[in-house]
């Protein structure tokens, strides 16, 4: 029997409840295929964690990640719990990706059926994958801004290494891809401000050096303001874009809001040597403990996660569970990004359709 070590985060808000659905979904799967097992080490993160104990995450539970096959994680944060220097303090973006050098942070924005989305678009037309850069940019400034009462100043900072290894990762995934879907075409979409800054200039020449080695895949340029036009415009025409660390951040949510919400989306923290996956969307503490959090995001997270394991035969097990629920409107995403009947209605509604590969 294969076995893996994964380590799981439950998080605040509603990190618990997701993460609990997404287990739920993998029990399931495992006992159905039969060939695999996952074996968890429960791991304290995030402001719950910062308040109890004054760290959000102990160098214990890091090492537990940075060893692990792969770490599960649900959202963590709350906008009450802050460091003296008034941000946040139970993120675990700077500890883990920059802790574990997670430099590609894989956001898949897809249109599932069954989803009340602002967009005509049929299921499957918009499904694009954004590859943020995920250890530089501007949030490489995390805790290191300077300024007084006046003045603020943050950095943002590209580096070649971090450039090239981040372009090289989207054009790798444009070739396992199918193209985009309006036609078919494998395309890799830089986006930057390369019009305004330097540092994007800097982006944009580098992705242009590395995409020289890659012949077959269309290249394409788009600045980020337009990209927000265009991103709800006709997403159809995109495929893989690759952008630096804010942009990334930014542009990814404005896709979860033509897809149905943040509650759609699932993520990957991808480097050489580790990993986690997570959705792109916060502890949502507006509508905690309220039974009604979208799980998907989560239990897509926890696919992408077996696919990276190498279990793709199991993944696939999950997002045809996950479409054949939503296609068949037993579980349906309504227009405020929340399952009708809420999450526990939506859970069984994919456990109900996990079938053996
Ligand atoms: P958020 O992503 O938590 O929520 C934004 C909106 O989307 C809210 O209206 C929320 O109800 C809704 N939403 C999010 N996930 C949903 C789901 N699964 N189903 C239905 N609706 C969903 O963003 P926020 O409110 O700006 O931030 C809340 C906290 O999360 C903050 O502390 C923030 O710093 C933190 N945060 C953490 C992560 C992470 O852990 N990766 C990511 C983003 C924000
Ligand atoms: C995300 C989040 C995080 C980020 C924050 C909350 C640390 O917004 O994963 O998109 O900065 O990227
Ligand atoms: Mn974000």
């Amino acid at each position: 029997m294969r076995t893996y070590h994964v380590v799981t985060i439950p998080g605040d808000g509603i990190g618990p409840e997701i993460l609990g659905a997404a287990l739920r979904v993998l029990e399931r799967v495992q006992e159905l295929s039969g060939e695999f097992r996952l074996e968890y080490e429960e791991r304290e993160g995030g402001a719950a964690c910062y308040e109890k104990h004054g760290v959000n995450l102990s160098k214990e539970s890091l090492e537990a990640c940075r060893t692990a096959d792969a770490v599960l994680k649900a959202p963590v944060g709350l906008p009450s719990v802050r460091f003296p220097d008034g941000t946040e303090a139970g993120l675990l973006g700077g500890v883990l990706r920059n802790g574990l050098d997670l430099y590609a942070n894989v956001r898949p924005i897809k249109l599932w059926p069954g989803v009340d989305a602002p967009l005509k678009a049929k299921p499957g037309e918009i499904d694009y994958v954004i590859v943020r850069e995920n250890t530089e940019g501007l949030y490489l400034s995390r805790g290191l801004g300077v300024g007084n009462d006046q003045a603020f100043s943050d950095t943002l900072l590209m580096t070649r290494k971090g450039v090239e290894r981040v372009s090289r990762f989207a054009f790798e995934l444009a070739r396992k891809r199918q193209g985009s879907p309006s036609d078919g075409k494998r395309r890799v979409t830089c986006v930057d401000k390369s019009n305004v800054l330097r540092s994007f200039w800097f982006f944009r020449r580098i992705f242009q050096e590395i995409g020289e080695h890659y012949p077959d895949i269309e290249k394409d340029f788009l600045y980020s303001d337009a990209a927000g036009q265009d991103l709800v415009r006709r997403p159809w025409r995109y495929d893989v874009m690759v952008m630096e660390n804010f942009l990334g951040d930014l542009l990814s949510d404005l896709g979860g809001g033509t897809v149905g919400g943040l509650g759609m989306c699932p993520s990957g923290n991808i480097g050489d040597s580790a990993n986690y996956f997570e959705p792109i969307h916060g502890s949502a503490p507006d509508i905690a403990r309220k039974g009604v959090a979208n799980p998907l995001s989560q239990v897509l997270a926890s696919a992408m996660m077996l696919e990276h394991l190498g279990e793709a035969a199991a993944a696939k097990m999950v997002r045809d569970a996950v479409w054949e629920a939503l296609v068949s409107e037993d579980m349906v995403i309504q227009a405020n990004g929340q399952p009708r009947g809420g999450s526990a209605a939506a859970t069984e509604a994919v456990l109900r359709r996990i079938r053996k590969a």
